[in-house]
């Protein structure tokens, strides 16, 4: 390729600083490493985590930096000893990597890699350099991944190789919003079916853990959310019933003790707040607890120890628990297939120069997710 070993100009949605709106910019993005890749950036979507970058919630990301961790791309070129990919192979970048080796990845219970970003202590590729410049400044990577750049470089372990017929624009929701709240129900809670699961937050998130529980067979589906406006895209995706606490003075657990006789069997944080944490812990006498949603990074809850000692489980999942290079790949295949439908997550695409339209959008309750191109 023409741009092969060369530093790309091209454009990027840059956080300057907590709090600002992002600032479409052109960047330089230098050639990758070894080991690492170089990828043309075609679509990503807006997740809730990126706003939370902008609002400054995590304060061990350093800005400036380019947000984005939903993006599907092109391999534009690779570093040297990169075998698992070539120029042109269609790819989603992955927020949580599969390094293949460590103890984690070896484990077959869990995803969680040790060599991802996760375990850095800064915003930077793992040899603690930053292939993006802008103005003569550094700027800071985000998940090795981003997306909200036309290109962007992520170590090899941290790319998906991914089927040549997808279609880009729908398939870069599998790098985060779909595969993280589908599979917290198939993986994480392994729903039963005939079960009855609770959903706190209908966002991209949240909607596919309904998804989710609709395809492992449960046969209740509550799902909660302060905006009525998700309660028809929960209808469509599969929830039994919509809740809204605002609707109720009491307790949003005693409501679904109520509704439920017994509780429910499953529930799902997709919101990320400590608040319904608790409160989705409380939701059944045996219940199986998923967090899904992010908290703020500090965030300390509070709960009677006697909650679990009674029998409950409360577990987290990262990425839905899936082995992100195994099976991302499996999933965009799945697809194809058409046996998923993330499309119905996608209620806006904007061109990248409204990157800031999108999060307006979302802030306002009126988007689940807005696919960016560019
Ligand atoms: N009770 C019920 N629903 C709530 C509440 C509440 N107290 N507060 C907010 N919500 C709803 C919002 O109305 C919204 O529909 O939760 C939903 C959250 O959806 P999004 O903001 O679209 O977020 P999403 O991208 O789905 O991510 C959800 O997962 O990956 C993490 O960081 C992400 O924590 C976030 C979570
Ligand atoms: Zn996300
Ligand atoms: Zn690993």
């Amino acid at each position: 390729m023409a741009t092969s070993g060369k530093v790309i100009r091209c454009r990027a949605a840059v956080a300057w600083a907590a709090g600002k709106p992002l600032s479409v910019e052109e960047v330089e993005v230098a050639p990758p490493k070894a080991q690492e890749v170089r990828v043309k950036i075609v679509a990503s979507g807006i997740c809730r985590t990126d706003d939370h970058v902008l609002g400054g919630y995590f304060p061990n990301i350093e800005f400036p930096v380019i947000p984005g961790h939903e993006g599907a791309g092109i391999v534009e070129s690779v570093g040297e000893g990169v075998t698992s990919v070539k120029p042109g192979d269609k790819v989603i970048p992955l927020c949580l990597p599969q390094c293949g080796e460590c103890c984690f990845c070896l484990n077959p219970d869990s995803n969680y890699c040790i060599k991802s970003h996760f375990s850095e202590s800064q915003n930077l590729m793992p040899d603690k350099t930053s292939r993006f410049t802008c103005k003569g400044k550094q700027i800071h990577h985000f998940l090795w991944t981003s997306t909200f750049a036309e290109y962007t470089v992520m170590p090899e372990y941290a790319v998906a190789k991914i089927d040549a017929a997808a279609p880009l624009d729908k398939v870069c929701l599998l790098g985060c919003g779909f595969p993280t709240g589908y599979g917290a129900a198939i993986n994480t809670a392994k729903v039963k079916p005939g079960s009855t699961c609770a959903v706190f937050g209908l966002g991209g998130v949240g909607l596919s853990v309904v998804m989710g529980c609709k395809a492992a067979g449960a046969s209740r589906i509550i799902a909660i959310d302060i905006n009525k406006d998700k309660f028809a895209k929960a209808k469509e995706l599969g929830a039994t019933d919509c809740v809204n606490p605002k609707d109720f003075t009491k307790p949003i657990h005693e409501v679904l003790m109520e509704m439920t006789g017994l509780g429910v069997d499953y529930s799902f944080e997709a919101i990320g707040h400590k608040d319904t944490l608790v409160r989705d812990l409380l939701a059944h006498h045996r219940c199986l607890c998923v967090m899904v949603g992010e908290l703020a990074s500090g965030s300390v809850v509070s709960f009677d120890p006697m909650l679990l000692l009674c029998g409950r489980t409360w577990r987290g999942s990262v990425l839905g628990g899936w082995k992100t290079r195994d099976s991302i790949p499996k999933l965009v295949s799945s697809y194809l297939e058409k046996k998923l439908n993330p499309d119905l997550l996608i209620t806006h695409t904007l061109p990248i120069a409204e990157v800031n339209k999108g999060f307006e959008l979302l802030r306002a309750g009126k988007s689940i997710r807005s696919v960016l191109l560019f």
